[in-house]
């Protein structure tokens, strides 16, 4: 077989990629080793910046977003048993996040490709890049036992951080950054109206805790977790209380508990690999980065990835100019730092540290009664939780 770009991944970053490249005429394939059903199992993100909507919109892919998501102007932070509300419309001239389920978003951008014809392989395993030094690259797989071979231009690494596209660059061309967090976040989620009608980030000295949801009637609820915790050793009535026990009395007195449909354990880690492109080998998403959740940014960083990358091969193909896929690597990785910078301050300042010294709690402290008491700080949470210009 051959195409222009071979698309690795079938998550929101190459379903989106996907999705710009068919509308601009661009041929794309993309390869995943799950299948479909795999794919919209997983639950992870809710809360998509004005960009990442926009993308969603230049996609052909918004109609049910634009009719279920729910648009959010603020959102609480938590502690000493009260709430502070950070006015994100009013400290950022108007701006707002969109709640809408990564999962939904995904259904979405498959649909959408599937409207189009363009080809997706699902359950493709050993998928494996090729010769992507020189301007000749191809991608091996295996499908139902049989080998295949994709000849193309450009191969988009967007398979996530357990992907096989970062693995298969040399070692020497690639450099990356890492902290580990000691924790976790345990996450649940449940047909129950949420406590708030805005997301609520608790700092407790039991840890931390996240209200969200993914409609009026749905909600999303995290606790922070050592490492080494295990999701069957939490019931959900065990997962209730400790939620409870974390929250304001107010907040916690309206908690509606009801059985849950999910429960999973998600590790916190900060990483980025530099730099993006080897050559016809760009990584997109969480293949090249991966942020702790506590600033919704994961699968915001993996659309701005796609914007950068899509304006890059466009240009590529229809003007026949390197200048964008040249740029790409330097532009992404801008933002990306940005972003990583924002959940790190984000999660340092809303969690519980196992060995934090009493001089670092103090700090905590100071930086929560600073950030609810001044324009300037709280102006700058908005400015980043909204989302930075691309
Ligand atoms: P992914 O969504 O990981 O998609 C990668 C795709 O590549 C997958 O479909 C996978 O099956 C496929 N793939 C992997 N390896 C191969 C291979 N060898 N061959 C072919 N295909 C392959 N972000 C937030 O902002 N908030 C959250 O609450 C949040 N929770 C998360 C919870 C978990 C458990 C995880 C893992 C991530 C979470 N994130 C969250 C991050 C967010 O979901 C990601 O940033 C986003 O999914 C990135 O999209 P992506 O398309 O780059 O990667
Ligand atoms: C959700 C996840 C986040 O990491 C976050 O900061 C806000 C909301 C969510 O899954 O709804």
């Amino acid at each position: 077989m051959r195409t222009q770009v071979v698309i690795i991944g079938s998550g929101p970053s190459g379903l989106l990629l996907g999705q710009l490249l068919t509308k601009a005429g661009i041929d794309n394939i993309i390869l995943d080793r799950v299948d479909k059903e795999y794919i919209l199992g997983r639950v992870r993100a809710g809360v998509l910046e004005q960009g990442t909507v926009d993308l969603v919109e230049q996609a052909g892919a918004a109609a049910r977003l634009r009719e279920k998501a729910l648009i959010h102007e603020g959102f609480s932070i938590a502690f000493d048993g009260r709430d502070h509300r950070i006015d994100l419309a009013n400290l950022t001239d108007g701006k707002h996040v969109t709640i809408y389920g990564q999962t939904e978003m995904t259904r979405d951008l498959i649909q959408a490709r599937e409207a189009t014809g363009a080809l997706t392989l699902y359950d493709a395993h050993d998928v494996t890049p090729h010769d992507f030094a020189g301007d000749k690259p191809h991608v091996t797989y295996v499908k139902d036992s049989i080998a295949g071979r994709i000849d193309c231009e450009i191969i988009a690494g967007c398979d996530g951080f357990h992907g096989v596209s970062r693995k298969n660059v040399p070692v020497e061309a690639i450099r990356t950054f890492e902290r580990v967090y000691p924790f976790g976040w345990l996450g649940l989620l449940a047909d129950v109206p949420p406590v708030s009608h805005e997301l609520v980030y608790a700092n407790h000295e039991r840890g931390f805790a996240l209200c969200s949801m993914r409609s009026t009637t749905r909600s999303r609820y995290y606790v922070q977790v050592s490492a080494d915790e295990q999701v069957e050793a939490w019931s959900d009535e065990r997962f209730w209380d400790e939620l409870r026990r974390r929250l304001p009395l107010h907040h916690a007195q309206a908690v509606v508990t009801g059985p849950s449909f999910e429960k999973s354990i998600a590790p916190l880690r900060s990483f980025v690999a530099e730099p993006l492109r080897f050559g016809r080998l760009f990584l997109v998403g969480d293949a090249a980065h991966i942020v702790p959740p506590t600033g919704a940014k994961g699968l915001n960083l993996a659309a701005s990835d796609v914007h950068y990358l899509f304006e890059g091969l466009r240009e590529f193909f229809a003007e026949h100019s390197t200048a964008g896929v040249d740029a790409y690597s330097r532009r992404a990785l801008a933002r990306v730092w940005k972003a990583v910078r924002f959940s790190w301050w984000m999660t340092t300042m809303l969690h519980r540290f196992p060995d934090s010294t009493d001089f670092e709690r103090r700090i905590q402290e100071a930086e929560l009664d600073y950030l609810t008491h001044s324009r300037a700080a709280a102006a700058a949470l908005a400015e980043n939780y909204v989302g930075l210009p691309y």
